[in-house]
């Protein structure tokens, strides 16, 4: 199996779930401020209030804001040839539309670039990471209104400039799809409280309630937001490279059941392959357009929208994989948990403890779909095993995190040997962080260990763990050496 000379390997973070500093170096507040932890079975919940006596795991996270340059070395020890990270919009812009940028957050995101080309680590930055700031939230409900592309544009465009020369690989949206899904709507779309949908309750309850219309309205401004990022990133450097970020949750029928088959390409196209035909082909699908109908859904587009999403297509499709999910049209199947939704379950497949269903070919297969699809060059850049750690000894050996990788590794090296243009990996996430769904430090992925625990306690040491020296070997042999 032999992966390209030029194979990015690496590992992927995101600001809210790493940097804590909530309140340092001028950052406004974003949506994440106001979530609180949860776990597996207690989803975590939005607060109108921040009430600062209680834990919200992303006020400190994992203290990155002040440790990233042990983080970063420690990166370089393993050899890491990419970081994928994101910049906190509020950090630049705290109120997301002020007229100047926030010097501190510039210098602060410099920092870390700097600490990268000292081990030759090239950043892979994400624009956008479920991070949208606060008043972008209050002041313009989020990508529901169009000034917001604007704005976020503006942005984009000076992160871009400032660190023309530092940063050749951009992301615009974390997971853009999800922006279909009901959870999307807060996490990706910064869409809350419209009156006449939430009562008080609802709201406290993190029950938010925005409808589709909106939902899908919003999407088309983040569509429209990321074509004109992708526009200035070329005009700005034309070494810009820009990918989009799909959350792929790769969907098998059940059974052979024809009518299994059709809700499955249903479900595939909806979830994956809508946004994913936006960006990189620049234009609606055609059955997007009857879904929509079937939905009452219909969207405002405006003049010079179809011309922008043409023009603005992506360079590169990156993805996140962890899982996959069947579909059928069967009342009473058994259902399995997963990334922010569930499906039916798949009797050959193993889950993790969280419920997400373990499947390394669907990831040669996920590959190999993405690659007939589109022919543009793929990058993976989250993929990676949740699981609860011990230290025994000052030591952690997670040989399960090890297996979930190796098997993973293989399936691209496969898919490679397929003939699948497939240019980098990025693990989620090289250290512990906050998990997303949850909240939880208990959920655990790294390859560094850090001391900081779901009540709040730890004293943020990094430890080295067994997984940590398997991806050394990993990425000096290229892929050649996965025991
Ligand atoms: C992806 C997100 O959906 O999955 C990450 O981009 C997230 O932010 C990752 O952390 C893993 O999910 P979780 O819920 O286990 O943290």
């Amino acid at each position: 199996m032999a992966f390209p000379k030029s194979f990015l390997w690496g590992g992927a973070i995101s600001a809210n779930q790493c940097e804590g500093g909530w309140k340092e170096g001028g950052k406004g507040l974003t949506i994440q401020d106001f979530v609180k932890g949860g776990t597996a079975s207690k989803p975590r919940m939005f607060t109108p209030v921040i009430n600062e006596n209680e834990y919200y795991p992303s006020h400190n996270a994992i203290d990155f804001y002040n440790k990233y340059v042990e983080d970063i070395a420690l990166l370089g020890e393993m050899g890491f040839k990419c970081f994928r990270m994101s910049i906190s919009w509020a950090r630049i812009f705290p109120n997301g539309d002020d007229l100047e940028p926030n010097k501190e957050g510039l210098l602060f995101y410099e920092n870390i670039f700097l600490e990268c080309k000292k081990y030759n680590i090239e950043p892979i930055v994400t624009l956008s990471h479920f991070d949208i700031p606060w008043e972008v939230v209050k002041k313009y409900n989020g990508f529901l209104s169009r000034e917001t592309i604007d704005i976020f544009v503006k942005y984009s465009k000076t992160v871009m400039k400032y660190y023309k020369g530092k940063v050749k690989y951009w992301l615009t949206f974390n997971e853009i799809n999800f922006g279909v899904l009901e959870m999307g709507a807060y996490k990706s779309l910064g869409l809350i409280n419209k009156e006449d949908l939430n009562s008080k309750e609802d709201i406290a309850k993190g029950d938010l309630k925005v409808s589709m219309q909106e939902q899908i309205q919003a999407l088309h401004h983040q569509f429209l937001a990321s074509a004109a990022t992708v526009i200035a990133a070329h005009e700005i450097d034309p070494e810009n490279k820009v990918g989009c970020m799909i959350g792929h949750i790769t969907q098998y029928p059940l059974t052979c059941n024809p009518k299994d088959v059709l809700e499955c390409q249903h479900k595939d196209r909806i979830l994956n392959k809508f946004s994913g035909d936006v960006v990189v082909r620049g234009e609606y699908p055609s059955y997007i357009f009857r879904w929509m109908e079937e939905n009452n859904i219909n969207i405002e587009f405006k003049e010079g929208d179809i011309e922008l999403l043409k023009a603005g297509v992506v360079d590169f499709y990156s993805f996140s994989y962890y899982m996959s999910n069947c579909v059928s049209v069967q009342e009473g199947v058994e259902k399995v948990s997963g990334n922010l939704m569930g499906g039916v379950k798949n009797p050959y497949l193993k889950a993790s403890e969280w419920g997400w269903q373990i499947d390394p070919e669907g990831l040669r297969y996920t590959l190999n779909d993405l690659w007939d699809r589109y022919r543009i060059p793929l990058m993976i850049v989250e993929n990676g095993l949740g699981a609860p750690d011990k230290v025994e000894n000052g030591k952690i050996h997670d040989t399960y995190r090890i297996d979930y990788m190796r098997d993973h590794v293989k399936a691209m090296g496969e898919a490679i040997a397929d003939g699948v243009d497939l240019i980098g990996y990025t693990s989620w996430a090289p250290i512990d962080l906050v998990s997303a769904s949850t909240g939880e430090m208990y959920k655990r992925y790294g390859f560094i260990y850090v001391d900081r625990h779901d009540d709040g306690t730890g004293d943020y040491k990094r430890i080295r763990k067994d997984s940590f020296y398997w991806y050394k070997k990993v990425i000096e042999t290229n892929g050649e050496d996965l025991d």
